[in-house]
């Protein structure tokens, strides 16, 4: 039989906790910059009702995603929220849910103490792995901002997870602005180099309140590195093209990872995470964020799932899978090693 076809796939229900970040990244719709959208943060226990969801229906571990914050009062409240989410127990299964971090640079304190109340992986994308494409996707303006988006920051902070004990990924964008052939050849070395045991990667969308969005839909922008020639754009079908490229060699180079596909994928084809799964991932992180909030956590523009709620997001995702013969690992934690 076809090795894709007797696949498993594992899920976790991802929680959008929070769209305040104090980064300015060129390409993301959250960046402190973007006035157009409002602010919010789930309450604690709107984030357990979710979580207790996610376990009650067997989705086997939570991912938890915010913008960046490094104040200790939010320090704290991950924390415990991570130990109670740990520690919710249900009628249907006794293993208790697995909660990766997707809350960008920290401290390798904080780091350690996070870990310490019971998160088990960190998803901390590099997002361009080329320090000289990393730094024109950044704000360059003035030195505290620099800083603030250091590359080698980055690197330091993926280390520190893998020291911490996390089970640790890490990913990219895929024909973003500027990218070349070589760039994403150079993705894959080191995702291999950093010997990640997840990856999230997906395409680049852009998103008109953001500086490399107004550059990418051909509109005036402000803030990001004139064109000195170097600026490429890509089609929708090329930059889907290119993803699902990238996840077939990613597979091949590193068999045993576990593989997200990326929900960006759904912007360019309605069965975008299917053909990310026939192409090699191994996870899928359907959004079970309570409708109202999703509408101000919009990375890039036309994010799916924004009008739908956890429930048809669920059936969605059964049907689509049973279509491709891909079997859903309800009610397991789906640690990486375990694609077949
Ligand atoms: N297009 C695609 N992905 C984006 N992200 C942020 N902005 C965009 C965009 N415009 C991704 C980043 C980040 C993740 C949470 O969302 O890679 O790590």
């Amino acid at each position: 039989m076809n090795r894709r076809n007797s696949r498993t796939v594992y899920l976790r229900g991802l929680i959008e906790l929070s769209n305040i970040c104090r980064k300015d990244c060129l390409y993301c719709g959250i960046r402190c910059s973007n006035r157009k959208i409002e602010r919010y943060e789930l309450p604690e226990a709107q984030v357990l009702e979710l979580s207790q969801y996610a376990l009650d229906s067997g989705y086997g571990s939570v991912v938890l995603q915010g913008g960046e914050r490094c104040d200790s009062n939010y320090v704290e409240r991950i924390s415990a929220l991570v130990y109670k989410i740990k520690h919710l127990t249900s009628d249907r299964t006794s293993l208790p849910l697995g909660i990766t971090l997707s809350l960008g640079e920290q401290s390798r304190e904080v780091y350690r103490e996070w870990f310490n109340s019971g998160a088990d992986r960190y998803l901390l994308r590099i997002e361009a792995s080329n320090p000289e494409l990393y730094r024109k996707i950044h704000p360059s303006g003035n030195d505290a901002e620099i800083k603030m988006h250091s590359y080698d920051r980055r690197i330091e902070a993926l280390e520190d997870l893998k020291s911490a004990g996390y089970i640790t990924g890490s990913g990219m964008m895929i024909a973003l602005p500027y990218q070349k052939m070589g760039d994403l050849e150079r993705d894959l070395d080191f995702l291999a180099s950093m010997d990640v045991d997840m990856v999230g990667m997906g395409p680049y969308i852009p998103h008109r309140d953001t500086p490399l969005g107004r550059l990418s839909l051909g509109m005036k922008p402000e803030g990001v590195p004139p064109d000195d020639g170097d600026f490429v754009s890509y089609t929708r079908e090329q930059r889907m093209a290119l993803s699902l490229e990238m996840i077939r060699r990613l597979r091949e180079r590193m068999p045993q990872i576990n593989i997200a596909a990326a929900t960006a994928l759904e912007v360019l084809s309605e069965d975008g995470k299917a053909q990310a799964v026939l192409s090699g991932a191994n996870v899928i992180m359907p959004n079970i964020t309570t409708s109202a909030m999703r509408r101000n956590y919009q990375l890039y523009e036309g994010k799916s799932e924004v009008k739908d709620d956890a429930e048809s997001t669920r059936l969605k995702l059964e049907r689509q899978m049973e279509r491709i013969g891909v079997k859903i690992g309800w009610f397991d934690i789906g640690n990486p090693g375990k694609f077949s």
